[in-house]
């Protein structure tokens, strides 16, 4: 049985729904603000994330504070039964701050110091900038904290830059020494720096890697890595202190990325102890002709099950979503009719307990204007994303059970920073298609089809709670891992791998003991090249085993060159010099079963190989019903309930057949026939009759 983790803030037991609000650009038409609150009232909205970039506002000349505004803007919200997530402002500053103190600009990879402007631009290190941000997050806190309509702290937005200057130069050193114990020859060693005679011969030698000086030794630009998001987390916790310090009874978030940044940026993995309530900012391409909006679907899902993952399942809010059309995207496509509110919809079926907006009301001017939000330029409740809107929040209104209420996937899919950083910055085996998370959420794709609960964990995470474990591109095997692999699989764990794994360990170095290095016996085959194809090109791939039934495939890309070494030979190569080497491979170790992936599919190979994976070693979906391509259903529970959610992604509309025991729609508060007919971006939130 899985728990109920209790909602968010005591204050609050329904589903939290509303959008950033940033009320310091309408100071001077206190109508606007006016009409704000009862359209946030029609819309269903219970929440605001409140100014998020108003440092400006609140401290316009150095120590010159003016929360008056605040204090009415929250009085107000409150008022309307709308409560509030609180800024911290570090994000953006006031020009004074830039002006006055030059060292809280960051500076580029090139060492190009930063004019005033934009945001999320700050020196990571400087004690100025701490300073400054410690007195305007103390002196929020002291205001605010007995404030009825305080439920959260959302600190600072989205951190996720770096800087190069010589404060951070300095505690990159710092952070390197005790990270190799100042020991410099160990440094040395760790990152190959003998090659091309780059051996460092004193701690001051060394600099961040850049465009116009060192870009060669792989070590230092994994540790550069680590290092930023290690000094990242740093200011984070610094700004926390004094929240943490003044109120204790409230949690703290802060918005993480949407996956396109995420791809390279923090390792949310080590913030995620650090934050009380995970949060992240989604933003999709529907309707891309780049792909089906189903595959569109399971990579958001691979994204929200990751953000339920960092705190093992504790329920995460969807902090920032477009309600309309996002503005930087290529493209600004508006959502078609029911897509919204399947995208919010979808966050809550994997876990969270909140659907926010970025933003409530579109500024007249600036960056974002033409950014989605709640209210538009005209501002009537009339439109058709208002009224979306507010039809989804009546919805929410009626998922109060919900709240708390969490699932526990059989099957985790690894997906790793430190991983991603390596073999991105790996020089071969081409230069582009790596593709790394594009492998893992192909993977997540083919398990979300049929309705598996997943995780998505990280190379730190424990093993034991999963039945399969599936780990794509596993360049990188920190010491340690391949034993950990070894023993699950042992115990009884299923255990996927693929092309371009256990190659190098958390320094990139190479293993010397035959790919895949430290789980070469548990995978039981020996890898001895990777074949990289041209786009274009592509190899045979046929099933061979009739216990494993696969069928005809195409290889593409990345084809390893793998010997069996006890391992079943599931599929070959059919041609090129290559024919007849094993493509798909199955190793019976201890209880378990390893399966060695040699090649990438685009097609329908994936789909084959889980189904099969899921026959063999009985691993169930969360409903066990036929699911046409572009349906899914997820699930969440506690002790005392059990909800459902259908969803469909697809253009077109889908007949489902349920189990007959029979079930109640939520949101409808009707019995359900066995047939359930889901239109195109459709859902239904169902409940099992209770008898
Ligand atoms: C990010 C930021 C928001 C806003 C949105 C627009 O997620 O956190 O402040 O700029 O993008 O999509
Ligand atoms: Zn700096």
């Amino acid at each position: 049985m899985v728990k109920n983790y209790g909602p968010i803030s005591p204050k609050v037991d329904r589903i939290l729904h509303g959008a950033d609000y940033n009320p310091d650009q309408w100071l001077d038409q206190p109508e606007v603000i006016t009409q704000d609150y009862a359209l946030m009232k029609l819309a269903n909205c219970n929440v605001m994330s409140v100014s998020i970039f108003s440092w400006g506002a609140l401290e316009p000349e150095e120590g010159v504070f003016t929360f008056e505004w605040l204090d009415e803007i929250m009085d107000g919200l409150y008022q309307n039964g709308v409560y509030t997530i609180l800024a911290t402002p570090s994000a953006a500053r006031p020009a004074w701050l830039s002006h006055k103190y030059p060292e809280v600009q960051s500076m580029d990879e090139r060492r190009v110091r930063r004019l005033h402007g934009g945001r999320q631009n700050h020196c990571l290190t400087s004690p100025i900038y701490r300073q400054k941000v410690n007195l305007i997050n103390t002196l929020l806190a002291q205001r605010y904290k007995d404030h009825p309509g305080l439920i959260m702290w959302h600190v600072s937005n989205e951190y996720g830059h770096e800087c190069h200057c010589p404060l951070c130069q300095e505690a990159f050193r710092t952070w390197l020494r005790k990270k190799y114990n100042n020991d410099l020859d160990a440094l040395n060693k760790a990152w190959w720096a003998a090659f091309w005679g780059h051996t460092y011969r004193s701690w001051d030698e060394i600099e961040s890697p850049s465009p116009i000086g060192e870009r060669s030794i792989h070590g230092l630009e994994l540790d550069w890595h680590r290092f930023v998001s290690a000094q990242t987390l740093d200011f984070y916790r610094e700004e926390c202190k004094p929240l943490k310090d003044i109120t204790p009874d409230i949690p703290v978030t802060t918005n993480m990325h949407d996956y396109v940044h995420l791809q390279r940026g923090l390792n949310y993995w080590k913030f995620a102890p650090y934050v009380d309530v995970i949060s992240w900012d989604n933003y999709p391409y529907w309707h891309t002709p780049e792909h089906p909006n189903y595959v569109e679907g399971a990579q958001r899902a691979f994204i929200h099950d990751m953000n339920r993952s960092f705190k093992h399942g504790r329920p995460f809010m969807l902090m920032e979503s477009s309600p309309s059309a996002t503005n930087w995207q290529k493209v600004g496509k508006l959502r078609r009719p029911g897509m919204q509110e399947l995208a919010s919809m979808q966050a809550v079926a994997h876990g969270a307990d909140t659907v926010q907006y970025f933003q409530w009301r579109k500024g007249l001017g600036g960056f974002e204007k033409f950014h989605g939000a709640v209210v538009d330029h005209y501002p009537i409740p009339g439109t058709r994303v208002f009224q979306d809107v507010s039809r989804l929040g009546g919805e929410l209104a009626k998922l109060g059970e919900v709240v708390g209420t969490s699932v526990q996937p059989d099957v985790a899919v690894v997906y790793d920073w430190e991983n991603f950083w390596a073999i991105d910055g790996a020089i071969g085996p081409r230069a582009e298609k790596k593709d790394y998370f594009d492998a893992c959420t192909r993977h997540y794709e083919a398990l979300w089809n049929r309705g598996v609960a997943t995780d998505v964990i990280d190379i730190g995470s424990d093993l034991t709670p999963y039945k399969l474990v599936v780990a794509p591109m596993l360049y990188m095997i920190p010491d340690g891992y391949g034993e950990k692999i070894q023993q699950f699989v042992d115990a009884g764990g299923v255990f996927v791998t693929t092309y371009w794994s256990g190659i190098a360990n958390e320094n990139d170095l190479c293993f010397t003991n035959g790919r895949p290095g430290p789980i070469r016996e548990v995978m039981g085959i020996w890898s001895e090249e990777i074949d990289a194809l041209y786009d274009g090109e592509s190899n045979g791939v046929s099933g061979t085993c009739k216990e494993f039934p696969l069928g005809d495939y195409q290889a593409e890309i990345f084809c390893d060159l793998v010997h069996a070494e006890g391992a079943k030979v599931l599929a070959e190569y059919t041609t090129d010099f290559y024919a007849g080497y094993p493509a798909v491979t199955a190793n019976q170790y201890g209880k378990g079963t390893a399966y060695y992936i040699a090649f990438r599919s685009y097609g329908s190979f994936l789909q084959d190989f889980y189904d099969e994976v899921m026959r063999e070693h009985g691993i169930k979906p969360v409903l066990d019903i036929a699911l046409p391509q572009g349906v899914t259903v997820q699930k969440r529970e506690d002790e005392r309930n059990v909800f459902y959610f259908l969803q469909n992604y697809d253009d077109a509309a889908h007949m489902v057949e349920l189990p007959a025991e029979g079930f109640y729609d939520v949101l409808s508060e009707t019995k359900v026939g066995q047939f359930v007919e889901l239109p195109a971006y459709s859902y239904r939130v169902l409940k099992p009759v209770e008898e």
